[in-house]
């Protein structure tokens, strides 16, 4: 087991992407804190984990608000002593062009994908670098690397949680921190549902572009999440891994 015995903390894990991570980190020996803005899913996914027979907890923190993530922190230290592992993976989207788009959806968009990890970086980091030792994975978007229609302030806010990353990483690695992240294509997940509507010729188009002919399940970003997350990875800081199915090769 990659993470046996490791206190990780998964944001949005009630659902979709967030909720496979948790699952893959508590089956390669994770103690986990499932946080999620939604309590029902939030101890649904730690229940799920439970019955595996390995630790968990839920935690209800909505990370756009810097003190609910900082008791999401302490929670974390008060069940399990510590924190080594945090995935930063909560993310929404509205697809639309941006000529039509407003200012308090941009708002909202920045506030969950770029402000919300900024606040769990800052919560966490203090007791990181006390213990000098931390894995950080965030969930980005090939929409951050390369763009995509429909979703331009989103894009801008996953291109920033990336550079953001790169750069936290080279202030902290000398206190043995790692800071990376996983950059999904289009993923089978609620939020995708929601984004898609009832058009499925969005994802059959989409199938016909990805090179592997199918949309990823949440499980094909947990296992990457996985590695980044573990000690095999120790010498990987700064770094964006694409898990598209070959969507894009840049
Ligand atoms: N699904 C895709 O196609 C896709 C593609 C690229 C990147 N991503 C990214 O992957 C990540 C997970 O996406 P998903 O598709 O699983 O989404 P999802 O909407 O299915 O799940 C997101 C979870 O985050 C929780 N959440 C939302 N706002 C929150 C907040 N403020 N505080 C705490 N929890 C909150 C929700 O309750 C939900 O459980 C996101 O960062 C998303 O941007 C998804």
């Amino acid at each position: 087991m990659k993470l046996k015995d490791k206190a990780a903390i998964v944001t949005g894990a009630g659902q979709g992407i967030g909720r496979a991570i948790a699952l893959e980190l508590a089956g390669e020996g994770a103690k986990v804190c499932v946080a999620d803005l939604n309590p029902e899913t939030a101890k649904k996914t730690a229940a799920e984990i439970k019955a595996m027979g390995m630790q968990a907890i839920a935690v209800t923190a909505d990370i756009t608000d810097l003190s609910q993530c900082e008791k999401m922190v302490q929670a974390t230290i008060a069940e399990f002593g510590c924190v080594d592992v945090i995935v930063n993976n909560v993310g929404w989207d509205k697809m639309e062009p941006f000529i039509k788009s407003e200012p308090t959806t941009w708002d909202k968009v920045i506030a969950i994908n770029l402000r919300g990890p900024i606040n769990c970086f800052k919560a966490v980091l203090p007791v990181m670098i006390e213990r000098k030792y931390g894995r950080i994975v965030s969930i980005a978007s090939d929409a951050g690397r390369v763009g995509s229609s429909g979703e331009a302030v989103y894009s801008g806010a996953k291109g920033g949680i990336i550079a953001f990353s790169k750069t936290v990483a080279r202030e902290v690695a000398r206190y043995g921190i790692t800071i990376n992240c996983v950059s999904p294509g289009p993923t089978d997940t609620p939020l995708f549902a929601a984004v898609a509507g009832d058009n499925p010729a969005i994802a059959e188009g989409l199938k016909k572009a990805i090179p592997l002919r199918r949309l990823a399940q949440p499980e094909d970003i947990a296992g990457a999440v996985a590695f980044f997350a573990s000690d095999k990875a120790s010498y990987v800081t700064g770094q964006v891994l694409s898990v598209s199915g070959g969507l894009n090769m840049v």
